[in-house]
């Protein structure tokens, strides 16, 4: 087999088989495959697409090239999560210790957020004493112990997506459906999960900008998941504004703990209960997602979510008191309030916009050896939809600059306000 001919057949529109793309993905990552024969192979997918058999041999291909948690030592279904990135999103501390206090088995390996806002991991160190690093036996033992762990990625995932992804991003080969799908679906699989639940956003901020988009990037990756034997959950979110109030590492765990208590803000607890129905449905610990919803509902009332959270934050070596005491967070040094220099409705409140002043702010990093400061960030005081008076306060601020001008520029180019009134939707499509 030769790289060339291969990159001729994927040029030339023709379908390629498992081997090929194994024999490719294989060469490029032990070397004997070229950069450039990669790009070139990249840029033909870009133009000609791969069918749904193609992107899983593509994915299995990837997935391979790496290790694979084992999690059949964790007795009962294992479920995950992953959103395609979202600003505001702290989604996983919500869901996570929903669906592991109803007694399904939550095991997640993350990595660490470069731009925007931090990661989950990032804003779990938010909470002194917190150790994201577990050995696999320990990680194995809490998950069967109590449910749930969140920890640091300590094997080698996917080393062929490393390399490609940062190829990709270098020969204008990202915005590509099937490397997108295997990107994400190798990385997920690699996770060992039996049920996983996809939140793929679309919006400006988005890698998808529009429902069409989405709904070919959903359905492929829910397509490749079921081919390997999990089920397979995609839902579609609006990014037209960060995800509920808080941006910013501790800012959002206690907007995290808030909504466990029942005290969410609406886009943001309603999220967190479609994608834990769905988990609890595949899962099958409820007979529909209406019952699955109920289920939730009832673990927010009688604080066992919250209670399930507080076991995850001790099992780690953190202290849980933060958890039913959010108050001893460490705070920013000052908090701004940034004003409406208009009247109208809130149309837009460009995520990306405030996920970006957040960073600068110092709660995401720039490269990936800048450390974050867990205690700045932004909480919105309004959402899309509200109507504002001019001289209404739209977010506050939470840093430790004196000065702030240029952020506050910032932030204020991300809000789009109109007469019109204006209804916003966040959850835009499901695909199973
Ligand atoms: N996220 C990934 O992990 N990979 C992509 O290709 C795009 C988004």
């Amino acid at each position: 087999m030769r790289a060339v001919d291969i990159i001729m057949k994927k040029r030339n529109n023709e379908k390629l088989t498992q081997e090929e793309i194994k024999f490719f993905i294989d060469g490029y990552t032990k070397g004997s495959v070229e950069d450039y024969q990669m790009s070139a192979l990249a840029m033909a997918i870009y133009f000609q697409s791969m069918d749904d058999e193609e992107a899983t041999y593509l994915t299995k291909a990837m997935l391979e090239t790496g290790d694979v948690i084992d999690l059949s030592k964790i007795n009962g279904v294992k479920v995950d999560k992953h959103s395609t990135g979202g600003v505001g999103d702290k989604t996983s501390l919500v869901v996570a210790p929903l669906v592991a206090s109803l007694g399904i088995k939550f095991a997640k390996m993350s990595g660490r957020g470069l731009g925007h806002t931090g990661g989950t991991l990032d804003k779990l160190e938010s909470i002194p004493g917190y150790n994201i690093e577990l050995t696999e036996d320990e990680f194995i033992k809490q998950v069967n112990d109590i449910g749930i762990a969140l920890i640091g990625q300590t094997l080698e995932l996917v080393p062929a997506d490393k390399k490609l992804y940062a190829l990709r991003d270098v020969t204008a080969t990202v915005e590509s459906i099937p490397l997108i799908a295997s990107s994400i679906m190798s990385k997920k699989l690699a996770s060992g999960a039996d049920v996983i639940c996809l939140d793929v956003k679309v919006g400006s901020g988005a890698f998808m900008k529009n429902i069409e988009e989405a709904t070919k990037l959903g359905k492929l990756m829910v397509e490749i998941g079921k081919k390997c034997g999990k089920k397979m959950t995609a839902v579609l979110t609006n990014m037209d504004e960060p995800l509920g109030f808080a941006v910013g590492n501790s800012l959002e765990v206690i907007e995290a703990i808030n909504t466990l208590n029942g005290n969410g803000p609406k886009d943001f607890t309603n999220l967190c209960l479609e994608i834990a129905s769905h988990l609890i449905f595949d899962a099958n610990y409820a007979s529909s997602l209406e019952e699955a919803k109920q289920l939730c509902l009832k673990q927010i009332e009688n604080r066992e979510g919250l209670q399930s959270l507080a076991n995850l934050v001790s099992h780690q070596g953190g202290d849980a008191s933060y958890i039913f005491n959010p108050t001893k967070f460490e705070k920013a040094k000052y908090i701004i309030e940034v004003k409406a220099a208009s009247n109208g409705y809130i149309k837009r409140i460009d995520a990306l916009t405030i996920g970006h002043a957040a960073m600068l702010l110092g709660a995401g990093r720039q490269t990936i050896k800048d450390k974050i400061c867990h205690s700045v960030g932004i909480v919105l005081n309004k959402k899309v939809g509200d109507y504002v008076n001019n001289g209404d306060t739209l977010l506050y601020i939470h840093t430790n600059f004196s000065d702030n001008k240029e952020i506050i520029e910032n932030v204020l180019q991300a809000y789009c306000i109109q007469d019109e009134a204006c209804e916003p939707q966040l959850i835009l499509k499901v695909i199973k």
